[in-house]
């Protein structure tokens, strides 16, 4: 199956906007992706006193997407406040290049993903939040499902109202979760699986992750 790619991805993977090193970054920070190995660090700097971003890189060890997605949030961070970058979501980047295959969308996920922890790492240096902010419950993971991609459909397993159950123990760190598996999905499966156990173990406090598939009637969600 070949992956058509929009001329704006194919422009940003051939020409990178913002690639490289900062010396004098005043936050760096490198995010992965488990699942598919690739790799994405931002170093950023920032203005203290009008918390705009002045200057930004990134360096890519990852697939075309995930290239051509860092390269376009450089543009769309560089010139807003740390706030502002904190608003983005993964479709701002996607809707900017004119689109992605469903199939690479978390590509887009694992760069915003990059960028809000670069933010984040410089309010956690500049005592503007404590570390604190990832205590475990229930909306955490709501908010990490919802950065979780049918790689099918393109659309959170959240946004496509799959997840039928979700139980959090927090002092156990345990994190269950039922979602509704159709017919076209199963082959993705795996994928999702995998998808799910990342960025819910990226939580702070979580040691076990159980996801339970059940079936789905409705081929079409
Ligand atoms: Fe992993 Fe694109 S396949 S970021």
């Amino acid at each position: 199956m070949s992956i058509k790619y929009s001329d704006k991805v194919i422009d940003h993977f051939k020409s990178p906007r913002n690639v490289g090193d900062l010396p004098e970054a005043d936050a760096v920070v490198t995010e992965g992706s488990p699942a598919c190995g690739d790799m994405i660090t931002f170093a950023l700097k920032i203005n203290p006193e009008t918390r705009v971003i002045e200057d930004i890189r990134f360096r890519s060890f990852g697939c075309a997407s995930n290239i051509a997605t860092a390269s376009m949030a450089t543009l769309l961070a560089k010139g807003k406040t740390v706030d502002e970058v904190k608003t983005l979501k993964h479709h701002d980047i996607t809707d900017a290049l004119d689109g992605l295959p469903a199939v690479k969308l978390h590509c887009s996920v694992l760069a915003l993903d990059g960028l809000k922890a670069a933010v984040h790492r410089w309010e956690i240096d500049h005592g503007l939040v404590d570390d604190e902010t990832d205590i475990l419950d229930k909306q955490h993971v709501w908010t990490a499902l919802e950065d979780v991609i049918n790689p099918r459909s393109g659309i959170s397993v959240v946004d496509a109202k799959l997840i039928t159950d979700l139980r959090v123990e927090p002092d156990e760190g345990s994190v269950f979760i039922e979602m509704l598996l159709c017919d076209l999905d199963e082959r993705f499966a795996q994928a999702i699986e995998e998808e799910i156990r990342e960025k819910v173990n990226a939580l702070k406090g979580v040691k076990k992750v159980m996801v339970q598939f059940k079936p789905c009637q409705h081929a079409g969600h």
